[in-house]
């Protein structure tokens, strides 16, 4: 079975605010509802799993019942963990209390604060991950990308051809990735902050999706300017 995971665990430090910025309002909805949305139209999600802090998990079940309602049995709410991978390794725990944790579990993990997300992203995620395990969504890096070791000076200017940057979705054979996060010790863990890299360091294959440019993560004030200014384009189109 293939399940969404939105990460809504986050406190949105960089943003700044009184509340986690997946709760900002776009044009009279909240942005984690936007993601949520995405999610909720494919059909081959058995189940979208929601993790937030645990603060918030009553007043996001409340949000999805009154954008999204009358259909949210298809969707649920719950903790989200410290570290983003817990977040994940949450919605693991959580299929498995529901006894559906398989060899053949596919998770898509997605960002709440990337509402740009398409259909074609997710449903090529579902394949990917089916195919090879693992993927990852990118798109082609458009400046070069230097490397400073030392973070004084150059060490590297890498083949620009040969560089992406990372988006989300991030999807996963769900037992496949919860042995290898078992397998690392605290320390990796700590390091570990992106998921598919859990993959990349075990030498496992992670396949890349193309991503949009457009599939922006809202991350600073000047994000929210921007995703305001996509949903005016969409509205006018
Ligand atoms: N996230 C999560 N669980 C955590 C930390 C992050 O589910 N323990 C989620 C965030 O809610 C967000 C996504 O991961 O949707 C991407 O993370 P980021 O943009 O870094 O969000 P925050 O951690 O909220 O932001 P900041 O780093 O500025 O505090």
């Amino acid at each position: 079975m293939v399940y969404g995971v939105v990460l809504a665990g986050g406190i949105g430090s960089r943003m700044g605010g009184d509340k986690p910025k997946q709760y900002l309002e776009v044009k009279n909805k909240p942005i984690i509802i936007y993601t949520i949305e995405k999610f909720f139209s494919v059909p081959e999600f058995e189940k979208i799993i929601v993790l937030c802090p645990n603060q918030w998990v009553e007043h996001t079940k409340n949000l999805i019942e009154k954008h999204i309602a009358p259909v949210k049995d298809r969707v649920v709410v719950i903790e989200g963990g410290t570290t983003r991978n817990e977040t994940i390794m949450n919605a693991i725990k959580f299929i498995d209390s529901e006894g559906k944790l398989d060899e053949e579990t596919i998770i898509v993990t997605h960002d709440s604060v990337r509402p740009f997300v398409t259909h074609r992203i997710i449903k090529e995620n579902i394949e990917a991950a089916k195919a090879y395990g693992a993927c990852d969504t990118v798109v082609p890096a458009t400046d070069t990308i230097v490397e400073a070791l030392d973070n004084t000076v150059i060490s590297d200017i890498p083949d620009r051809s040969k560089m992406y940057q990372g988006q989300t979705p991030q999807s996963f054979n769900a037992m496949k990735l919860k042995r290898m996060y078992d397998s690392l010790t605290e320390e990796e863990k700590s390091i570990l902050t992106d998921a598919a890299k859990i993959f990349v360091i075990k030498g496992e294959k992670v396949a890349l999706v193309d991503g949009e440019t457009y599939n922006v993560k809202i991350t600073y004030p000047y994000d929210l300017r921007v995703a305001r200014s996509f949903l005016e384009e969409e509205e006018n189109d």
